[in-house]
C-alpha cells in the first residue's frame, strides 16, 4: 500500500504519524483532575467502537502514514476484549503502546509480551498511600506500586505520569525523583491542564519554573543533566547523574509543544479529535457504519487543526472556563 503522508499533513507543516485511541470511558479510578466527581454521562454500548471497528479505522490510519499508536481509555484495561484489541492491532505495522493507571497490570504481562508492547506509561500521582486514596477516591496504591515494580523487573520500558497540584504532591518532586536513584523508569511531571468538570485553577498548578526550582534546591547544576528529548515529544527531558532513571516535565500549560505536534485522537464512540484541546471533532465511526470512506474526514480533520491547543494560543484563553468547558473531561478523552 502506498503510504499518502498528504491527508495527514496539516497547513502548518506538521506530519501525523501518532494515534492515541481511547478504548472505554469508564475507570476503575476516580481522578480527581480527571472527572468530575459525580462521573460523566457514558456513552450507550452501541455508540463505542467494537474491536473489528478500532482494527478497521487503525489500519487506514497506519494505510495513510501512522507509525504509532498508543491505546488509551479512562483505563484500557477494564475493557472485557482488550487481549483481542492488542492482537489485532500488533498484526499492523505499527509501534504499540499504552498508557495505564497499572491496577490490574499483572494480569497482562504475557499478554503485552505476546503483542510485542515494550513501552507502558503508569498515572501514579504520590508515593503515599493515604494521599493516593484522596486524588484516585480508591485503595489501590500498593497494587499500582508493585505493578510498576513488576513492569520493570519484566523488561518493559516504564514512564510514571504525574500529574502535579499545588500543595497535594507538590513535596514529593524530590521524593519521585529518588526513586530513579535505583529503579530505571522516567518520572514525568505534568502541568495540570483544564478539562471539563475538573475544578481546574491557574493556582492549583505547578510550572515547569517551579518543578526546576525544587529540583535546583535539592541538587547541585553539576549532578542535573539535560537529557536530548526525542523528536516529537511532550516532555523536556533530565536526569541526575548516577541515577538509573530519568524525570522529565511535560509543560502543556506555560510551555505547549505544539510546533512538532504529530498526535491525533480517537475517542471510544469513534469520533477523531484533530488535538487535546480541539472543541470540535469528527465522527469517524458514522461514517465506517455507513460504509462511507473515512479518509475524506481524517483529512478535512487534519487540515482544520490550530497551531496551539485548538486554538487556545495564550493562557488568557486557556484559563477561559467557557472554552475548555466545551471540551470533554480527560477520562472521555483519554489524555
Ligand atoms: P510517549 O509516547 O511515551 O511519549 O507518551 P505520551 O506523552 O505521548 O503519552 P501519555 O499517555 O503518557 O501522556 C502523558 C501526558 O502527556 C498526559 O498528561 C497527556 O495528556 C499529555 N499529552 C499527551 N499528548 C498530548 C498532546 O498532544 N498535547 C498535550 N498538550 N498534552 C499531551
Ligand atoms: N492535566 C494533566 N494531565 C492529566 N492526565 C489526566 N488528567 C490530566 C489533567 N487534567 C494525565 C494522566 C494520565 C495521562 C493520560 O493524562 O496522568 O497518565
Ligand atoms: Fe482513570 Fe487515568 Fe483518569 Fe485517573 S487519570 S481517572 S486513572 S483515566
Amino acid at each position: 500500500m502506498i503510504k499518502n503522508n498528504d491527508i495527514m499533513t496539516d497547513t502548518f507543516g506538521r506530519v501525523h504519524t501518532y494515534l492515541r485511541i481511547s478504548l472505554i470511558e469508564r475507570c476503575n479510578l476516580r481522578c480527581t483532575y480527571c472527572m468530575p466527581e459525580e462521573g460523566v454521562i457514558l456513552s450507550p454500548r452501541s455508540h463505542l467502537m467494537t474491536y473489528e471497528e478500532i482494527y478497521t479505522i487503525a489500519k487506514t490510519f497506519v494505510d495513510n502514514g501512522v507509525t504509532k499508536i498508543r491505546l488509551t481509555g479512562g483505563e484500557p484495561l477494564i475493557r472485557k476484549d482488550i487481549p483481542i484489541i492488542l492482537k489485532k492491532l500488533s498484526s499492523l505495522s505499527v509501534e504499540l503502546s499504552i498508557t495505564t493507571n497499572a491496577v490490574t497490570v499483572d494480569k497482562f504481562i504475557d499478554i503485552f509480551k505476546a503483542n510485542k508492547l515494550k513501552s507502558i506509561n503508569v498515572s501514579l500521582d504520590t508515593l503515599d498511600k493515604e494521599k493516593f486514596k484522596e486524588i484516585t477516591r480508591r485503595n489501590d496504591f500498593e497494587k499500582v506500586y508493585n505493578n510498576i515494580l513488576l513492569l520493570v523487573s519484566e523488561g518493559f520500558k516504564v514512564k510514571i505520569n504525574t500529574v502535579l497540584i499545588k500543595g497535594f504532591n507538590d513535596d514529593e518532586i524530590v521524593d519521585l525523583i529518588q526513586l530513579t536513584k535505583e529503579i530505571p523508569v522516567t518520572i514525568r511531571f505534568i502541568e495540570f491542564m483544564p478539562f471539563d468538570g475538573n475544578k481546574w485553577n491557574m493556582e492549583k498548578m505547578i510550572s515547569y519554573k517551579e518543578v526546576m526550582q525544587y529540583v535546583n534546591n535539592s541538587f547541585s547544576k553539576k549532578q542535573v543533566e539535560r537529557l536530548q528529548d526525542a523528536p516529537n515529544d511532550t516532555s523536556r527531558n533530565y536526569k541526575i547523574k548516577g541515577y538509573k532513571g530519568s524525570f522529565a516535565i511535560i509543560s502543556s500549560v506555560t510551555n505547549p509543544f505544539c510546533n512538532s505536534c504529530n498526535r491525533l485522537r480517537l475517542t471510544a464512540d469513534g469520533q477523531l479529535k484533530n488535538c487535546l484541546f480541539s472543541l470540535t471533532e469528527s465522527d469517524i465511526l458514522s461514517a465506517l457504519r455507513a460504509g462511507n470512506s473515512i479518509q475524506p474526514i481524517i483529512q478535512k480533520a487534519v487540515q482544520a487543526k490550530f497551531k496551539i491547543r485548538g486554538g487556545m494560543d495564550t493562557l488568557k484563553k486557556l484559563e477561559e472556563p467557557k472554552l475548555h468547558n466545551q471540551n470533554r473531561s480527560m477520562i472521555a478523552i483519554g489524555g
